[in-house]
């Protein structure tokens, strides 16, 4: 073994000779141990080539929340574990509450409350009328406690909420810091590896410090969810940040109401509610996880008034506009330079997509000419800083969408092959853009 390095912090890995009361390097008390490096003896370990592993097929635990079941990729997998983060007061105690009542139907499920008291579960569960056989609560906070009982009474599912107020007796930091965190997210592991049984657990997401935000745990666990709010409607989007049995990215929309989270199934009909022919304003298809979205830009354009010229924009990246209005600025020969811009994307979404370039241009010069673009058209293509405009993938998938909702106008680049029956005009340059406004 080597001398060198016998004593390890749990906190953040400084390793050193002899046991100290503080970290030197991250000033963590009591997080400092007795390291006993693992030897494997090699001869232990059996090789197998790939067509000899026996492959079981998973069935995937479906809750009928369609939302939730299409962001984790078709179901729950036996034996996954998973993490649900977001803001404290997001809904993620909400969530889990609702996923694991309707789970209950058909599967064993533990419910370990380590933050909240079992009667303020029991208000929330009566709050949305839930209670079934299948369902057990406990306000555990004790990990290790957690495993073995779930060791012997093996539940299909178990629920811890949350993660980071749980302890496990190993690690000799308070609950909540990475030491804590790391040692229970590897245990709850194993327990999910070994016994087949599907965890999830929730977690904050917290400035860094003591308590520890689950960053710690992505790369520990096979999914990572995040529920975040937008602006607009009480709207959450939960959104799949990674998943080792599902696409990233997928999106899930709720609505918080009286009735905990509910599901909003068809977006775009919320999204299309209040979209105005104004100046400024153009529709955009984007793709967000697996559907695309149908969401309104809008441009305000204004002489300015003071020396420099103002440019507040929201939802998107500041260079994408400053980009797109340089390119029109040159080749069009309209002063922007001289003008505040206003920039703002319907909805709260924040958008990074170079599809977008063609809409930002149109809206940037519906508001300066101050016309409307025909209702109800939709724009999709990227520019070039010479100002070619050119095509974007998977339109087919924007085109359909957007035709179930009556779109009867799409404006593109002229290399973009694609079969609508609805109006199509196709641009080459940027130049071409003008006849819009004539
Ligand atoms: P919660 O799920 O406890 O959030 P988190 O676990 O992420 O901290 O609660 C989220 C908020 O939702 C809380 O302020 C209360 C509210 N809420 C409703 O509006 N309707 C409901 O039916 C429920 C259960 C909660
Ligand atoms: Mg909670």
């Amino acid at each position: 073994m080597n001398k060198e390095h016998t004593y390890k912090c749990s906190n953040c890995d400084y390793k050193g000779i002899k046991w100290l009361g503080c970290c030197p390097q991250c000033k963590e008390w009591n997080s400092i141990s007795e390291y006993i490096p693992s030897i494997k003896n090699s001869t232990d370990i059996e090789l197998t080539q790939l067509c000899d592993i026996q492959t079981v097929s998973k069935k995937r635990m479906l809750s009928g929340i369609g939302e939730w079941d299409r962001v984790t990729g078709g179901g729950l997998v036996p034996g996954e574990f998973l993490i649900i983060t977001g803001d404290p007061g997001i809904g993620k105690s909400t969530l889990l509450l609702q996923i694991a009542h309707h789970l209950s139907n058909n599967y064993a499920i533990f419910y370990f409350s380590s933050e909240e008291s079992l009667d303020q579960v029991k208000l929330r569960a009566e709050r949305l009328n839930y209670c079934s056989e299948n369902l057990l609560f406990s306000d555990q906070a004790n990990l290790d406690n957690i495993i073995s009982i779930s060791q012997t009474k093996k539940p299909n599912i178990i629920i811890i909420d949350s993660i980071q107020n749980c302890f496990t007796k190993e690690s000799q930091t308070i609950p909540g810091s990475i030491g804590q965190l790391k040692e229970s997210a590897f245990k709850l592991m194993r327990l999910a590896k070994e016994y087949s049984i599907t965890i999830l657990v929730s977690g904050h997401i917290t400035k860094e410090g003591i308590i520890a935000g689950p960053k710690t745990l992505e790369h520990m666990v096979d999914a990572v969810f995040y529920l975040q709010g937008e602006d607009k409607w009480n709207m959450k989007v939960l959104r799949s940040i990674k998943n080792r049995f599902g696409t990233i990215n997928e999106v899930g929309f709720f609505s918080m109401g009286s009735a905990g989270l509910e599901e909003v199934p068809n977006i775009n009909n919320q999204l299309l509610q209040d979209i105005s022919q104004n100046p400024g304003s153009i529709l955009i298809s984007l793709i967000e996880g697996s559907r695309p979205l149908l969401i309104e830009f809008q441009a305000l354009v204004l002489p300015s008034k003071y020396g420099m010229p103002q440019r507040v924009i929201s939802g998107i990246d500041q260079t994408q506009i400053i980009l797109i209005a340089a390119i029109l600025e040159k080749h069009l020969k309209i002063p922007l330079n001289n003008n505040d811009l206003f920039f703002k994307i319907s909805g709260g979404f924040k958008i990074k997509s170079a599809a977008a370039d063609l809409a930002i241009a149109l809206s940037l010069l519906s508001s300066y000419f101050q016309k409307p673009l025909t209702a109800k058209s939709l724009a999709l293509g990227e520019i070039s800083l010479t100002g070619h405009i050119n095509p974007v993938n998977h339109i087919s998938i924007h085109i359909k969408e957007a035709e179930k909702f009556g779109i009867n106008l799409f404006l593109t680049s002229k290399n973009q092959n694609f079969k609508s029956s609805c109006k199509n005009i196709k641009f080459q340059h940027v130049y071409e853009l003008l006849t819009l406004f004539d």
